[in-house]
């Protein structure tokens, strides 16, 4: 252990994805090795900034962020440390020290093992400093990892994406898609179990690829079907992709116990011509079959998706095409986003003429339907009794549980009196849904 750093203080701020959670915990787990000890941003010796770039709004934020961090008064220690990591370190490299003058050092998606020698460097010397090799080398997986919960864990299957959708920066950023070895991963979900570990989510850009990198084939329905002997209770996994949901992964989703009843099938348009130029490879027919094939097996099922509005050259018509699929399926949960063009990608270079109003009216109108199908969704578990994994109490009244449904809606159910919030988190408890509402369930204990 490193004498220098012993006693510092540390926070990591993250923004994007799932992915990027996991990695901040294994940032969280080497600091702490390291000697270090949490904080808040304001205090802390060693800021971190895990940043995602999928979108503008996430790239502005993080300049904002980071440049306001030198109105703080200095640490206790005398000397801060900020450092980025993630998908804009990964992206802009050296070239943040010029955007950024407080900031010390610079680290990409697969070189999170190096951060304690950055910092350390940086702490000791004063210097800028930074490491981003190649993309394609292999992302270490094993590093040391602090969760921030300790019932519900991340375990990542595949890192990378190999789909390069049109407008989409994430393949340039995480390189090319590599599967976890399949023994590691099922050991590591057993080691969770045992370590009282209640939920874990399968982790991947696409993980109906999982393995087609290390096995010729992919091998996600197999991996799906070992979590049962694992001995852990919940699982879910992201994200799945349209055109490579089998039907053996759609088998495996029915037969395998553990495995939670929903499903986050990214559509992103439901008009075949967008579908094109957005390079997803399949249609909306496509889509629709593999829906239908779900409800079949899963007849509760939840599915939720993600949404682009106002990709380049939509129109009315391929607008109506996705309102239309959306509504027929029905989802549980859709994840709305206006198109923001990143540069580098291939849709970069489309032009387009959509008024920004004719984008938001449309988004508005997605919105109002999916608020609609949200319902329709919970009143699905109205009057039953399911399962509540707790997570802790809810942010209005502390007085009140607040958990995840198998179907994965948000339950709030009041603390019976005598007893405290602690008693029940990371527990999973049967209620009695009594209400439905649009975002969430209202439930007693029974
Ligand atoms: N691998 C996942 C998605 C990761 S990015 C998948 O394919 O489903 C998460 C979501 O961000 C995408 O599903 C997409 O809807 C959205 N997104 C990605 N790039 C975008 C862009 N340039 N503009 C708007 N939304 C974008
Ligand atoms: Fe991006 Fe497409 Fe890969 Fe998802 S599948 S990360 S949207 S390129
Ligand atoms: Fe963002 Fe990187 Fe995830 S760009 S969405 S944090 S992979």
């Amino acid at each position: 252990m490193n004498r220098t750093l012993q006693g510092l203080t540390y926070f990591v701020r993250t923004f994007g994805c799932q992915m990027n959670s996991h990695d901040s915990e294994r940032v969280s787990g080497m600091l702490e090795e390291l000697g270090l000890i949490q904080s808040d941003q304001e205090h802390a010796d060693v800021v971190v900034f895990m940043t995602c770039c999928v979108r503008e709004a996430a790239d502005t934020r993080l300049f904002g962020q980071v440049s306001s961090m030198k109105n703080l008064p200095a640490p206790e220690s005398g000397k801060r440390i900020v450092a980025i990591g993630g998908c804009i370190g990964q992206r802009d490299g050296d070239f943040l020290f010029e955007k950024l003058d407080n900031l010390n050092v610079v680290f990409g998606t697969h070189t999170i093992a190096d951060l304690p020698s950055l910092i350390l460097e940086a702490y000791e010397t004063g210097k800028k400093v930074s490491s981003l090799t190649d993309k394609s080398l292999v992302p270490s997986t094993d590093l040391a990892s602090k969760r921030e919960v300790d019932f519900q864990a991340w375990v990542p299957i595949t890192m990378g994406c190999d789909n390069f959708c049109t407008y989409c920066i994430v393949p340039y950023v995480r390189g090319r898609e590599y599967s976890r070895d399949f023994d590691q991963v099922v050991g590591e979900v057993e080691l969770l179990a045992n370590q009282g570990v209640k939920e874990i989510t399968l982790l991947g850009q696409n993980v109906n690829s999982y393995g087609r990198d290390l096995y010729g084939k992919p091998r996600f329905a197999e991996l799906l079907s070992a979590m049962d002997s694992t001995g852990i209770e919940r699982v879910r996994f992201v994200t799945s992709h349209p055109k490579d949901l089998s039907d053996e992964t759609i088998e495996a989703f029915k037969n395998t116990k553990c495995v939670m009843p929903a499903m986050h099938l990214a559509l992103q348009s439901g008009s075949d011509k967008i579908l094109k130029a957005m390079n997803r490879k399949y249609t909306a027919k496509h889509f629709l079959d593999r829906v239908n094939k779900l409800k079949a097996a899963v007849s509760n099922v939840a599915l939720s998706t993600d949404i682009i509005i106002g990709f380049p050259g939509e129109t009315e018509g391929d607008f109506q095409a996705t309102y239309d699929l959306v509504k027929e399926v029905n989802f549980a949960q859709v994840f709305t986003f206006i198109y923001s063009k990143r540069e580098g990608t291939p849709a970069a270079k489309l032009v387009d003429n959509t008024p920004r109003e004719v984008i938001q009216e449309r988004f508005d109108r997605l919105v109002k339907l999916v608020q609609a199908s949200a319902y329709d969704n919970n009143l699905k578990d109205l009057n039953n009794t399911i399962d509540v994994l707790v997570e802790g109490s809810s942010k209005r009244d502390d007085r009140m549980l607040s958990g995840r449904s198998p179907r994965n809606s948000t339950v709030h159910i009041p603390l019976p009196d005598a007893k405290e919030v602690k008693d029940f988190v990371g527990k999973i408890i049967p209620v009695h849904v009594t209400e439905a509402k649009t975002w969430y369930l209202r439930a007693e204990m029974v």
